[in-house]
């Protein structure tokens, strides 16, 4: 969750762009730097390492004027916390500069042909290659927008880059690739932002424009010229935001879960920020206080949780079993601790906690700590009881806050982090060597972007199924292996925000009781992605069909033997079989949401439920 501020006006650009990265303050940081244009000066680079406070303490010393700048807070995820890592980045020539909030999936490639060209790289962040592309492009066509629209045209991932340079002093450009998180633009009276969110700026304007996907903002002392990617240009009317904080916090989305359900693919790239390095194969979780001889040392982990959160455990179990090899053993909270486990000495607990502060959850953790074993918490409220109870350490979702009840971006966000804890095991274990690890990298960098697509092609799809189901009074969701849980999470985001009854199974239990309910009124959902599991799921299609059951499948693109046996198909992308469970639940989320819009269901606060049982 990088902060990103530009200024362009009369005022001094430094405190515009200081203050915005303040505003950001909350989205968490690990370094700072600022560039500000003057045309006496030039171009005054100012970075460091740390809080924003050291940005500021270096400003003091070295003071940077001029009425055209940039700012950044950066969060690792390419390259380790240095000033030398910090952004602003330059191009070789030094008259480009360039910020960067996302992730560049093809960033070892277009490295690895720039040097080719004789490009010396400084740091060893994926920035660094938008600024030299930038650069060059530049040399060639001598307009900052023309080589902005080149190098993005050349990027894959969500990425949103804002640039200035030395010979065109009037001007910033922006762009948004994917959802990295926003491009926003403020108007005001002769002065212009821009910013990765509205706080930044609210100081100074409400007069906003979002940039989308694939577009391009020029921004001079004369306005702002806004063109798609291939350059046509793009008639957008400013917005003014109102002055309610929690309408402001809700942008334009109606319920609280529909922004948290668009805002995965921001979260998932979140979850992996600063813990993939790509060119070493490896894994790194920066509060975890676990190093390799504990990890190796662990021969057994009880994955414990509530509700949502539990059944992110039992993916976690697929995939810690198949990839680091160790045994995972997964209890709800609310039974473990009740149980007297006998745990041994070389067990590891691991607690799937969003808030934090589920009572049960936290009473699983003390258990183990009462009989000596150590326990990590994948966990997304910063500082909770269960992130300071730990003693192996927090590994943090970095979701952001999550405030519809129902759990979206939280859940997925806890299947990435499992899923890298897992390969981190596996490292430390020697199960997977830096080769092995690559394809499993290089599939999570990918899902940010593959979880984008599943949102924009589900939404009809679901609004429409949502249309034709909203009246029935059951539904049974059917998956098998890591998805089999994604059954149980779909039958619950139904149930919990529509209050239709719902129940999820194995797919391969439905010949033993649950066949008995199906009829025509009957939809049943079933999960059904290519994988070696699929020809299994197909069959029990077909038993479905056979009793006039409606099957409602989620399944890979293109799969045209689906699409003959289902009533309704809804696809995802293909990836990795083990993190096919984060696409395959997205489709489900949605159904529950437009489903309980149509029943004019409280989306946000459902009957009688909290957002975080803080009791028994
Ligand atoms: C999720 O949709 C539910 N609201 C609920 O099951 C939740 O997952 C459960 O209460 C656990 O909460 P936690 O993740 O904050 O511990």
């Amino acid at each position: 969750m990088c902060g990103i501020v530009g200024y362009l006006g009369p005022r001094v650009a430094t405190d515009v762009v200081v203050g915005g990265l303040q505003r950001l303050e909350y989205r968490g940081y690990d370094s700072a730097g600022i560039a500000i244009y003057d045309p006496k000066e030039g171009l005054q680079l100012r970075r460091s390492v740390g809080k924003l406070i050291g940005l500021i303490a270096r400003l003091h010393l070295e003071p940077a004027r001029g009425h055209l700048g940039i700012g950044h807070t950066r969060w690792a995820t390419h390259g380790g916390v240095t000033e030398i890592n910090a952004h602003p980045h330059r191009d070789a020539s030094g008259q480009v500069v360039v910020i960067q909030n996302g992730i560049v999936e093809n960033y070892l490639e277009l490295k690895a042909r720039l040097v080719e060209q004789g490009i010396t790289f400084v740091s060893q962040t994926d920035t660094e290659v938008i600024a030299h592309l930038v650069g060059l492009y530049y040399a060639e066509s001598g307009s900052l927008a023309t080589a902005m629209r080149q190098t993005l045209g050349e990027l894959r991932g969500g990425n949103a880059v804002v640039a200035i340079c030395v010979n065109e002093p009037d001007q910033i450009v922006a762009a948004r690739l994917g959802n990295a998180g926003g491009v926003v633009l403020g108007l005001g009276e002769g002065e212009y932002f821009v910013a990765s969110d509205v706080p930044a700026i609210l100081d100074y304007t409400r007069d906003l424009i979002f940039l989308e996907d694939r577009e391009l903002a020029v921004i001079t002392s004369a306005g702002i010229r806004i063109t798609t990617l291939a350059g046509d240009a793009v008639e957008r009317r400013p917005i003014s935001i109102p002055w309610d904080p929690v309408a402001a916090a809700r942008g334009d989305y109606k319920h609280f879960m529909e922004k948290e359900i668009h805002e995965q693919p921001r979260a998932l790239m979140d979850a992996l920020r600063g813990r993939v390095d790509q060119e070493a194969g490896m894994v790194h979780f920066e509060d975890m206080r676990l190093d390799d001889a504990a990890l190796r040392q662990v021969d057994r982990i009880y994955a414990t949780a509530c509700g949502t959160a539990w059944h992110a455990a039992l993916v976690a179990k697929f995939m810690i079993e198949r990839l680091a090899r160790v045994r995972v053993e997964v209890d709800y909270a609310s039974e473990f601790r009740y149980r007297e486990p006998v745990l041994g000495g070389d067990a590891l607990l691991l607690a799937f906690t969003q808030s934090g502060e589920t009572v049960d959850t936290l009473a699983a953790m003390e258990e183990a700590r009462d009989q000596k074993v150590f326990s990590l918490a994948i966990v997304n409220a910063i500082g909770s009881q269960a992130a300071r109870v730990a003693d192996g350490g927090p590994l943090y979702l970095h979701a952001g806050p999550e405030i519809g009840v129902a759990s979206t971006k939280a859940f997925t966000s806890m299947l990435v982090v499992a899923y890298l804890f897992a390969l981190r095991l596996a490292q430390a274990r020697g199960t997977l060597n830096a080769a092995q690890m690559q394809p499993h990298l290089q599939a999570l960098i990918e899902l940010p972007g593959k979880a984008a697509s599943v949102i924009e092609a589900s939404m009809p799809i679901c609004a429409e199924l949502a249309e034709h189901y909203h009246r029935v009074e059951n539904a049974l969701y059917l998956g098998r292996q890591a998805n089999y849980p994604i059954a149980l999470e779909g039958a619950l985001k139904l149930k919990e925000i529509s209050y239709i009854h719902a129940e999820g199974y194995p797919a391969g239990e439905m010949k033993h009781g649950p066949i008995a309910l199906i009829d025509e009124t009957m939809p049943v959902i079933c999960i059904a992605p290519q994988d070696e599991i699929y020809p299994k799921m197909i069959s029990n299609i077909e038993q479905v069909r056979a009793r006039h059951g409606q099957v409602i499948a989620i399944g890979t693109s293109g799969d045209q033997l689906l699409a003959s046996k289902a009533d309704h198909v809804i696809s995802i992308p293909a990836t990795l079989p083990l993190l096919q469970p984060i696409l395959t639940v997205i489709p489900l989320q949605l159904f529950a949401y437009y489903v309980a819009l149509r029943r004019g269901c409280d989306v946000d606060q459902p009957r009688n439920l909290a957002k975080s049982v803080t009791v028994e």
